[in-house]
């Protein structure tokens, strides 16, 4: 097992714009094979590079605990190529926000194109909760977080809690 400690809101690295990957090589690789140890044993369904500090456009999305037909996925340089005008309200979590739960609208599809561990391009297209947790990750490799996406009037109400989780990492 290779995990690394998961890094918390208001560590720059969660904010930082990351440039593609170019080459393929072994450090892509422990990265992937890091992140999918630390996302198995915090027993999230997404984690994004810069979640465990390395600022890179890869993430890994694992909804096999909630669905028997999915399995783990690795998506390097994604770009979300089409989104539905039609948009759900879910309810998130993060695991860079610990015990935050926050109500996030967002397309209710959307179409991903991104490269696997060998360089090889795919499009995938996804609905309902791999929709939201590919969004979600894909936010993270723009520097983003879901926090971006709440109203003014729930930023105030969390606003001390973030203020606390800031102050603790
Ligand atoms: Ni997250």
């Amino acid at each position: 097992m290779a995990e690394r400690p998961i890094v918390i809101y208001g560590d720059p690295v969660l904010r930082e714009t990351a440039k593609p990957v170019e080459e393929f090589n072994q450090d892509v690789k422990d990265l992937v094979s890091n992140l999918v140890d630390t996302l198995k044993k915090a027993k999230g369904l997404g984690l994004a590079a810069s979640q465990i500090g390395a600022a890179k456009p890869v993430f890994v999305i694992d909804l096999s605990a909630v669905d028997i037909n999915q399995s783990l996925k690795v998506f390097i340089n994604p770009e979300i190529v089409e989104a539905s005008d039609q948009e759900v309200e879910m309810e998130e979590g993060c695991l860079s926000f610990p015990d935050m739960y926050l109500k996030i609208t967002r397309p209710e599809r959307v179409r991903v194109r991104a490269m696997d561990l060998d360089g090889k391009e795919f499009e995938i297209e996804a609905d309902g909760l791999a929709a939201r947790a590919i969004q979600h990750e894909f936010d993270h490799t723009q520097g983003s977080l879901f926090i971006d996406r709440i109203s003014p009037m729930t930023r105030t109400l969390i606003r001390g809690r973030l203020r606390k989780l800031a102050a603790a990492s």
